[in-house]
């Protein structure tokens, strides 16, 4: 295609790829709350290209008027020019300023963050807040807590949240050290991790699907690879996922995998992680119990797989810099390819 036939195709070109990588965009809703949301996005949206077509029509015949001289332009008293200032200086821009602040404010009574915020004039809670889940941010990864009045059926992950279809589940935010943000743009609005100050989010997301979501709030060198994702399962799907998660971590059966769970649980790896059911019962990075059942590593930005395991073991400062795994880089081949075995089965 010649360069200038491309030009006029690019805005379709964009479009066309927004339209593919729907994973990140609150215009792509799949819940109940992103949908709300999105209502007074779109309206944001159109308003704004409208008074941007109309700016853009006002410069042009602006430009190409016919210029005058200065005596042939009377004050702008006499022709009434005020108006134009009136109008759209300060009465557009007042309406519709105003609209958008009242529909924010009716959205934000609309999805509460502290269970206080929803109490009636009775002081009931409108929103029942218990939580069921409980989501720590850490420098830079998301521990996952599953709650449950039955401590030895609570579940704890990282970096990977799954959901019942239209069972709403509520969250509470907490962080371990700075503020994070926790946003799923397809499932609900940003709510700020604040330390000393927990806040609450009903996450529920309207149709299986798995959907992306970041830290948006700078938390320092890894905020960009804060990530987690959004696993919604049909109640069934999320029942036996949850099960699942209860057991112990899973006993290895091969050579290989006896041998890496030895090194595992005998070398540093066990004084930072914890595999239920084992002695490796560190609390300070995410829990492995179920490392092999997660789709990702690294606050889900590298694959789960042989390779990039074995990379964050040994290089995980040139992977993620500053985060606080270590690079090991003590082990032979072998030892590292048995503690990868090991991992991957614990599924
Ligand atoms: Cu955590 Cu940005």
């Amino acid at each position: 295609m010649t360069r200038r036939l491309s030009w006029p195709l690019m805005p379709a070109a964009c479009l066309l790829m927004a339209g593919c990588h729907t994973l990140q965009s609150s215009f792509d809703t799949h819940g109940p709350a992103a949908e709300q949301i999105s209502h007074l996005e779109w309206f944001e949206t159109i308003c704004f290209l409208v008074i941007t077509v109309v700016m853009w029509v006002l410069f042009t015949i602006a430009f190409f008027r016919r210029r005058g001289n200065l005596n042939e332009h009377a004050p702008i008293d006499v022709t009434g020019g005020e108006s134009w200032i009136a109008i759209g200086g300060i009465a557009i821009p007042l309406v519709f300023l105003t609209i958008l602040f009242v529909w924010g404010l009716d959205l934000l009574r609309a999805f509460p963050i502290h269970p206080m915020h929803g109490a009636d004039k009775q002081g009931a809670m409108a929103h029942d807040m218990k939580p069921d889940i409980l989501i720590v941010g850490h420098q830079w990864w998301w521990e996952i807590h599953y709650l449950n009045d039955d401590k030895s059926k609570q579940v704890i992950t990282a970096n990977e949240i799954h959901l019942p279809v239209g069972r709403p589940m509520n969250v509470r935010l907490e962080t371990r050290d700075v503020m994070h943000s926790l946003w799923i743009p397809a499932l609900h609005g940003k709510v700020d991790l604040i330390p000393g100050m927990p806040n609450y989010v009903r996450l529920e997301a309207s149709q299986p699907g798995e959907y992306e979501g970041q830290c948006a709030e700078f938390c320092g060198a890894e905020h960009a690879r804060m990530r987690l994702l959004a696993i919604a399962q049909t109640p069934d799907e999320f029942d036996a996922w949850l099960d699942a998660q209860r057991m112990p971590g899973h006993e290895p059966t091969t050579e290989s995998e006896k041998s890496g769970q030895q090194i595992f649980l005998s070398g540093p790896c066990s004084m930072c992680h914890t595999v239920r059911g084992t002695v490796a019962g560190g609390s300070v990075a995410p829990d492995l119990t179920h490392i092999g059942s997660r789709q990702m590593i690294a606050s889900n930005y590298y694959k789960n797989n042989d390779a990039f395991l074995e990379a964050w073991i040994t290089h995980a400062q040139s992977l993620k810099p500053q985060a606080e795994m270590p690079n090991l880089t003590h082990f032979s081949g072998k030892q590292l390819a048995d503690m990868v075995a090991y991992l991957r089965q614990l599924q």
